[in-house]
């Protein structure tokens, strides 16, 4: 199986792809400008919408109640490539429809029968670039969906940072110069305490983990 692959046509484009997955790396997070006092962060280069929608699925894997995931980047970075994998992988379905929320703020994703990763959750895709007032903002429970359910947020930069938990996990994408289809992703942990007493979120160690299950993925 193995020297099948090596052997195929497609091997070297393969191989290659392989590697620039692999280039994932991490750094220490305090030289990080937008984060002062963040403990952890995590560099991946993306080639393709495979790959994006790959961490999206790997970031549902990590995934515990409470989270909040900020999706963060340019119009047509991936954010919702993103949200895709994310949803299509912790609902166990690779079929299910995920368009943008864009104009309808706020899309929730219930597992009604229990086959989601963490089952019976509600996974809420967010999209709030046409949020313009205190009164748009009132229309979702942020608070209750921050402590009973999963929260993915394009356009976070619309909400006060007060509403934001502390334990976000902040996703920036951002275009390749001259690759039409390359992106790359940096992943800013907080860590600081999470949803459930004593728990702590996204340490550089869960960090790690997750670009292991990129490794496997592949
Ligand atoms: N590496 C990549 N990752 C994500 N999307 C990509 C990539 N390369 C090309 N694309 C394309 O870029 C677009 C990203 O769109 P979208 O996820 O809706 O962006 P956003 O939500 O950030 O505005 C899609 O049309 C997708 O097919
Ligand atoms: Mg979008």
């Amino acid at each position: 199986m193995f020297l099948q692959t090596v052997r195929s046509p497609r091997s070297f484009n393969f191989w290659r792809r392989l590697q620039r997955t692999l280039m994932v790396r991490t750094v220490k997070a305090q030289t990080h400008p937008s984060a002062p006092g963040t403990a952890s962060c995590l560099q991946i280069p993306l080639p393709s919408e495979r790959e994006t929608r790959a961490l999206g699925g790997a970031l549902a894997r990590c995934a515990r109640i409470g989270d909040v995931f900020l999706l963060r980047g340019e119009l047509g970075s991936g954010k919702t490539v993103v949200a895709r994998g994310f949803l299509q992988t912790f609902h166990r379905d690779p079929l299910l429809e995920v368009t943008s929320p864009t104009y309808l703020l706020d899309l929730p994703y219930p597992d009604l029968e229990g086959n989601a990763l963490l089952p019976h959750a509600t996974v809420h895709h967010l999209d709030l670039y046409r949020v313009g007032n205190a009164a748009d903002r009132s229309i979702v429970d942020f608070e209750h969906i921050f402590r009973e359910c999963i929260s993915l947020i394009e356009w976070p930069e619309r909400l006060s940072e007060w509403l934001l938990p502390p334990h976000h996990l902040e996703v920036w994408l951002r275009f390749v110069p001259d690759d039409e289809t390359g992106r790359t992703a940096e992943l800013v942990g907080s860590a600081s305490g999470g949803r459930a007493e004593g728990e702590v979120r996204w340490t550089q160690t869960e960090l790690e983990q997750l670009c292991n299950l990129l490794r496997v993925n592949e």
